[in-house]
């Protein structure tokens, strides 16, 4: 990563990785860790993240803090980015995020909203609260997890696929606006992962569809550190990741309408779908 040595060739500022707790925000951690930065975790489940500290803290001899923070709520989120910006931050990623499925008609108003409130607001003002200290110093990595679903539309998941649109947009073009400054700005545009968020979107069946071609959130966060260490773009792991990113960007959607209409829909629906949204508390 771009940080400035402070301890016998480590990075001297810290790595913060919202979402930490599962998934891919766990495997970034593992990740940095292995590679010598002190870590900042964050995310709601407060055992999880103590847990992983405990581990990361053992095995590779680093500094990790824990925050306890839900990204949904604007006051806990002031708190961190006051905290954030106070510090000398080498790495962040921001990762949080979940996604509601089902048609909007029949969701739950305060989730979407806090869909909005994590995937985009969160991002957007954890970025803007570390940058200024970045770019004093003329240095720092700042890796956001977007998604291919925001490269087109996406019905029965309308409000995951607009925050993602935001992100994916955001993070390019702030990579643009970067470019040499010494602070660099990655998108990480996944495709299917196997975490926790296929069950927290009320989804979790998918997950038993072989034909997604599942990455592992180790195979993603290492292929996305790899590019954010290069200053790359974007890093979309995997072929199917790429595939759905090449369609989505430069297919016309009335085609992707019809691939999905045709193709896609009738493969992913299934009875057991409705109903099934998982909440977690917070
Ligand atoms: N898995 C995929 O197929 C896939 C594909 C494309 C993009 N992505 C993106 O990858 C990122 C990570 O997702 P994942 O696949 O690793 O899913 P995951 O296993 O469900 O992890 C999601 C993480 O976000 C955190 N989070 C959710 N709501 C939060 C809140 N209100 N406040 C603070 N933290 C919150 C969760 O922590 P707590 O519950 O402890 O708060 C958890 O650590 C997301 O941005 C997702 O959109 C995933």
């Amino acid at each position: 990563m771009t940080g400035r040595s402070s301890r016998a060739g480590l990075p001297g500022g810290w790595a913060v990785v919202t979402g930490a707790s599962s998934g891919i925000g766990e495997a970034l951690a593992r990740e940095l860790a292995a590679r010598g930065h002190r870590l900042r975790l964050v995310a709601r489940r407060k055992d999880r993240l103590a847990r992983l500290a405990a581990e990361l803290r053992a095995l590779h001899r680093v500094e990790v803090e824990i925050h306890a923070c839900d990204l949904a709520d604007r006051a806990e989120r002031e708190s961190l980015c006051r905290e954030l910006a106070a510090l000398e931050i080498d790495v962040l990623g921001n990762n949080a995020g979940f996604t509601t499925c089902g048609p909007l008609s029949g969701a739950d108003p305060l989730r979407e909203a806090q869909e909005v409130e994590v995937n985009v607001v969160a991002t957007h003002e954890l970025t803007l609260a570390v940058l200024p200290g970045m770019l004093a110093r003329g240095s720092g990595t700042v890796l956001i997890t977007g998604s291919t679903a925001g490269w087109q539309p996406v019905p029965s998941a309308a409000t995951y696929a607009a925050t993602k649109a935001f992100v994916n947009t955001f993070a390019e073009s702030l990579h643009g606006e970067l470019r040499g400054t010494g602070v660099t700005c990655t998108l990480l545009a996944p495709g299917p992962v196997r975490t926790e968020f296929m069950t927290v979107g009320g989804a979790g069946e998918l997950e038993t569809r072989r034909w997604f071609a599942w990455q592992t959130p180790g195979t993603v966060a290492r292929t996305a550190l790899l590019a954010a260490e290069r200053g790359r773009r974007i890093s979309v792991p995997g072929r199917m990741a790429r595939l759905q990113g090449l369609s989505g960007r430069y297919l016309p959607h009335p085609v992707t309408f019809l691939l999905l209409r045709t193709l896609i829909l009738p493969r992913l629906r299934s009875p057991r779908r409705r109903g099934t949204r998982v909440h977690r508390p917070g």
